[in-house]
């Protein structure tokens, strides 16, 4: 088989396997953001992941609405969306789209894999049905799907796609071996199951693991702030212990570890379980934002020569270092709160420039000495130089978040 892929949904998680593929495949790109498609056709890639020389393209070709382009690939790997409604209830609707999509050039022996986040279920009882209604081919005889999460994490070099084990997983053994092929290319780190439910399934614990353990570490935090013991000398003792795991506290926002346990604890609805461990993690994460924003009042207000009219600078805005993602940025909704006590607020953000947010004018560098309090919210390593500097300036006050 003359293996053509084609990336459905070019974002965080699409536009880096896409760049991989391409190098191997003549493989289609295709997003139904024009404005993407556009930037990325002149080597623009907003969310700042990539350089300009990365995006230069061997094999590969982006498209946003020519058909006849994604009718030429035999193996469609989709990366959209998979946010949760304002009731937290999941929405498949981008999922949804793209299986209408692929249906309208679906063809015999043509492979789909699915990337995006989902609950354990979604890849054969919604993509799959889908597909087989909107295409009147017969899944398993006319057309083979897969699922193979995506651990992609922006900003972290050190764990950057090749260097990770990749889950695929699809029940037919001839597909396993095309899904090889393709994602070895990404990997060499395969690691295999004939399930697509446990592959689904591995995907969103992992995420819900980790937000219970920063949740948990956000409790302890509260409760040593209040009863005035030091979090940070606590952790190191504890470390100390040979299983005790490290995890820091945090502003848990994005598009994975908000929205993950809602997936889940929807899907463990179903078979009659109340998922109420899972969703202490999101309890907790999501009110950490005002305990944060109470213990920065409190400690501005111990700084008698900071007032409501003194000039502040908010140092990032994303969701967390290093990234572009405002995606559930609870830096975002604690800079909100502070706006509305502070006159004089102002924000620095390299890493959004160009980016519309809810009319906040970003600034893209700043003078320290302008400012009476400087308030660092998200450490991107790009401020480190400034704030071994402002730290040097007793002019200036300076905060960090925890
Ligand atoms: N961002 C991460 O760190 C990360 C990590 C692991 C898994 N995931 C999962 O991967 C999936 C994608 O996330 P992301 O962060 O890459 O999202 P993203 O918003 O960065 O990118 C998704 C892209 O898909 C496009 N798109 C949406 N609907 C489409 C459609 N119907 N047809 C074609 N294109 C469409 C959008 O325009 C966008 O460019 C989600 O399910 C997410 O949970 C994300």
């Amino acid at each position: 088989m003359n293996i053509i892929p084609s990336v459905i949904g070019l974002g965080y998680v699409g536009l880096p396997i896409f760049l991989k593929l391409q190098k191997k495949f003549k493989t289609i790109g295709f997003d139904n953001n024009k404005s993407r498609i556009l930037n990325l056709s002149k080597k623009i890639d907003s969310n700042k992941e990539f350089p300009k020389k990365k995006l230069s393209l061997l094999n590969g070709s982006y498209f946003t609405d020519q058909l006849s382009m994604l009718k030429k690939s035999n193996f469609y790997i989709v990366a959209v969306p998979t946010p949760v409604r304002k009731n937290n209830i999941p929405d498949l609707d981008n999922l949804k789209e793209s299986c209408h999509l692929i249906s309208k050039v679906l063809k015999k022996n043509d492979i789909v894999f699915f990337e995006s986040t989902v609950y354990p279920g979604v890849t054969e009882n919604f993509c799959a049905k889908l597909l087989e209604k909107k295409s009147n081919l017969k899944l398993d005889k006319d057309f083979f799907i897969g699922y193979s999460p995506e651990r992609i994490n922006p900003g972290d070099k050190n764990h950057s796609v090749d260097k990770i084990y990749k889950i695929i997983s699809t029940n037919n053994p001839s597909v396993m071996g095309i899904a090889k092929k393709v994602y070895k290319i990404i990997t060499k780190k395969l690691i295999t199951t004939k399930n697509i439910k446990e592959a689904e399934s591995a995907k969103v614990i992992e995420n819900i693991q980790r937000d219970l353990n920063i949740g948990l570490m956000n409790e302890i935090y509260k409760v040593c702030y209040k009863s005035n013991i030091d979090f940070k000398n606590v952790i190191k003792l504890a470390s100390s212990k040979w299983n005790f795991i490290k995890f820091n506290p945090g502003l848990v926002g994005g598009h994975c570890l908000p929205v993950d346990p809602y997936y889940y604890s929807t899907y463990a609805k179903k078979f009659g379980i109340k998922t109420d461990i899972i969703l202490s993690g999101r309890k907790i994460n999501n009110s950490m934002y005002k305990f944060m924003y109470n213990k920065l009042i409190k400690e501005i207000k111990k700084n008698k020569k900071i007032s409501k009219n003194s000039k502040i600078l908010i140092l990032g805005l994303t969701y967390k270092k290093n990234v572009s993602d405002i995606r559930n940025s609870y830096a975002l909704e604690l800079f909100k709160l502070l706006k509305k006590k502070y006159k004089y607020l102002q924000v620095c953000d390299p890493l959004l420039t160009n980016k519309k947010i809810e009319n906040i004018k970003i600034l893209n560098d700043f003078s320290a000495i302008k400012y009476d309090l400087i308030i660092n919210m998200v450490n991107h390593d790009l401020f480190k130089t400034k704030i071994l500097n402002i730290k040097k300036n007793k002019k200036i006050h300076y905060l960090e978040l925890f």
